[in-house]
């Protein structure tokens, strides 16, 4: 029995060694220490044993259930840091693995340039003044003197909607009636931004749709002076000092009288180069001193009041100013080209 004992003994501990997880732990304690286990059974079966060999083989069994116990409890321990082990090495994460890079966007050239003019007239006192898009006949070209038939209409080719008299703006010029009707009889001194859309061939200098920025300052003594040095001003800051800039008698029924205003051409200074197609000067802008008939529409007495108005396309100026040579770029949504910015 002794013997038997013994053996169990070495038996259990070498399966002990052999168990590398949890369940096999369990089903080692089951086989040897549980309530049906072999040393348990051991145990119980001391009755059967003369009287004489029991006390020695009581001790011994203790003993042996003491020793496996023990044994038990330390595989336990070992099986489980060996697991945490497995888990970190499986686990682990390379540090020194170079990140991916994020990829930060950009803002479109056109923005930017819009940008870079508000903050230009900001600094000059204009507010920026949002209007529509889709306008009617009377504000984008009516109020702005141009009635029904009049034949500088031809200068704006068209898209009409279904509706009678509704359209997609063809400049920025009507907001200049909103912006009066909103604050007359106070002075006004705004730019308008916005879409602009036009029924035309697509090529490589006009577009559908394209941004345009409208000024208008209405207010008593506002004079062609006031005109001029505003947008000196504003060449200066967004082309630099060094340009020069010439204003140009034109003709736009919503003002009296009226200029077309250019600069010395960037890329050749003056000196005549394609891009400049060898007049050595870049159009940037049409501006004027508000007609008469105009202020009347907008709720001011042009006895009264006068006022100036200019606008100018920011996607022709950004053109002008990175050498961009053809205008579907900015809408044509290709990467190659919106990365460059
Ligand atoms: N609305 C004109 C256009 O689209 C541009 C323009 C010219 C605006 C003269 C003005 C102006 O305010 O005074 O061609």
């Amino acid at each position: 029995m002794l013997e038997e004992l013994n053996r169990l003994e070495e038996e259990a501990l070498k399966a002990l060694e052999t168990a590398e997880d949890e369940e096999a732990l369990d089903q080692w304690y089951r086989a040897y220490l549980g309530r049906k286990g072999a040393v348990t059974r051991m145990v119980r079966s001391v009755g059967t044993l003369p009287k004489e060999e029991r006390p020695a083989f009581g001790r011994r069994a203790n003993e042996v259930k003491q020793a496996l116990e023990a044994a038990y409890a330390d595989r336990r321990e070992t099986v489980r840091r060996m697991a945490l082990a497995r888990a970190l090495e499986e686990g682990a994460v390379d540090v020194t693995l170079p990140g991916r890079p994020v990829v930060r966007g950009r803002l479109h050239p056109a923005t930017r340039t819009l940008r870079e003019i508000y903050a230009i007239f900001a600094d000059m006192g204009f507010q920026v003044y949002r209007s529509r898009d889709v306008e009617t006949d009377e504000y984008n070209f009516q109020l702005l003197n141009m009635p029904p038939h009049h034949p500088a209409r031809d200068m704006w080719d068209t898209f009409y909607t279904t509706q009678e008299g509704v359209l997609l703006r063809t400049h920025t010029s009507p907001g200049q009636i909103h912006a009066m009707r909103e604050f007359a009889p106070e002075p006004v001194r705004v730019i308008l931004p916005g879409m602009c859309y036009r029924y035309e061939q697509i090529t490589a200098r006009s577009e559908i749709q394209f941004h345009q920025v409208e000024g208008l300052a209405v207010g008593r003594n506002i004079t062609m002076t006031d005109l001029k040095g505003t947008l000196a001003e504003f060449a200066r800051r967004m082309f630099g000092p060094e340009r020069k800039m010439r204003f140009r008698c034109s003709h736009f029924p919503f003002t009296e009288p009226s200029v077309e205003v250019d600069i010395d051409c960037i890329l050749c200074e003056g000196r005549g180069c394609p891009v400049c197609k060898h007049t050595g000067w870049l159009e940037i802008l049409g501006a004027g001193m508000v007609h008469p008939v105009v202020l009347r529409n907008g709720g001011y007495d042009p006895d009264v009041y006068s006022g100036f108005a200019f606008g100018m396309g920011p996607e022709r100026i950004t053109m002008l100013k990175y050498g961009i040579q053809d205008i579907r770029y900015f809408w044509g949504n290709d990467l190659r080209f919106l990365e460059q910015f």
